[in-house]
């Protein structure tokens, strides 16, 4: 019954959480709202509000999951891919706790988590293969998994990321960073009645910077025929930006179920909170999808734990001496 301990802090949430016998026991996220005034992340204030946040978050997911910190098997943490100053914390932190705890530590990469964190045990799990569509504020990408540790990128946005495209389009109607929720929320009650362009691009890969410059344009032609048109048009603007961007995803998609012949989908990443994307692979009977809870889809310690589960079995444990990885492949 081991009870692993996940630490992550690779853009701007601090979290962690407790993971007993592949159960998610707590699951803790402090959020930094220091960013909201500058309309993105700042590295250099991430960092420092990690410093702030990690130990009052790790005893906070102990607390709740009412485990002593000496009842601990193993400390996993996010050793990539993030922002470098983000990932220090939680590795000098995982470090020096693992070290107090004489307890092994493990190393878990970031965008398998948001795929793995599916094998928590109280939600259903994939088997392999799959076809994994991780969509957030920093990647964009189809992954074929075949095992827990074997995951290649069939696909990738070459520019922006989904989660950039929602928040860049959100900031150009005034909305808060993120600008992903705000915009989900409204389109909710708008109608999707504006014909963003799709991108064209070969294979399966993505670009979302064409479509950022497409909504830039409309929106100042339209505000130069009537000054009110964001505020007025709010709800469709919404709708339409949602709309087009989960089509930008389901079709190539459907194009990777062709080609690989793999119909189990996958979805993890923050943009996977998106109500409409979630509907949208909710309806492919065809296909065997796998939607993570709205807990596990921005950035979260509980796949972080999981993902740092399927090493401890394996015995496949850290090092003292390593290091964060701003860039991480697969
Ligand atoms: O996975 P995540 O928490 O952090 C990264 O690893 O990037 O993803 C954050 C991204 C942001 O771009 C945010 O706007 C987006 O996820 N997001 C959403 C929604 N909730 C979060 N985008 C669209 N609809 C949402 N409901
Ligand atoms: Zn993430």
């Amino acid at each position: 019954m081991p009870v692993i301990l996940g630490i992550e802090s690779s853009c701007d949430d601090t979290a962690a959480a407790v993971l007993v016998d592949g159960y998610v026991r707590s699951n803790i996220i402090a959020n930094q709202e220091v960013h909201k005034h500058y309309g993105g992340v700042v590295p250099e204030l991430a960092a420092r509000a990690h410093l702030q946040h990690i130990i009052p978050v790790v005893d906070q997911a102990l607390d709740k999951a009412n485990i002593d910190k000496k009842e601990v098997n193993a400390v996993a943490y996010t050793l990539g891919p993030g922002l470098m100053g983000s990932l220090l914390v939680a590795n000098s932190f995982a470090k020096s706790l693992a070290m107090s705890l004489e307890v092994p530590l493990i190393e878990v990469n970031h965008m398998q988590a948001h795929l793995l964190v599916h094998f928590e045990k109280s939600t259903p799990n994939p088997s392999f293969p799959f076809l994994g569509l991780t969509v957030s504020g920093g990647h964009t990408q189809l992954v074929l998994v075949t095992a827990p540790d074997q995951m290649k990128v069939i696909g990738q946005t070459l520019d922006d990321a989904i989660g950039e495209a929602f928040d860049k389009a959100g900031k150009m109607l005034g909305l808060p960073y993120p600008a992903g929720p705000y915009i989900d929320h409204y389109a909710q009650r708008g109608t999707p009645n504006i014909p963003f362009s799709i991108p064209k691009v070969p294979d399966l890969d993505f670009s979302f910077s064409g479509f950022k410059t497409n909504v830039l344009y409309f929106l100042r032609k339209q505000q130069e025929l009537d000054k009110n048109f964001i505020t007025d048009q709010r709800n469709n603007l919404c709708a339409s930006i949602q709309s087009t961007l989960i089509r930008i995803v389901m079709e190539k998609l459907e194009k990777a179920v062709d080609q690989t012949g793999v119909n189990q989908i996958v979805l993890g990443g923050g943009v996977s909170a998106n109500s409409g994307l979630r509907k949208a692979l909710a309806k492919r009977k065809e296909w065997n999808v796998f939607i993570p809870p709205l807990t596990f889809t921005t950035d979260n310690a509980a796949m972080i734990a999981v993902a740092g589960h399927f090493k401890y079995q394996h015995n496949h444990f850290g090092k003292l001496t390593s290091q964060s990885q701003s860039r991480m492949s697969l």
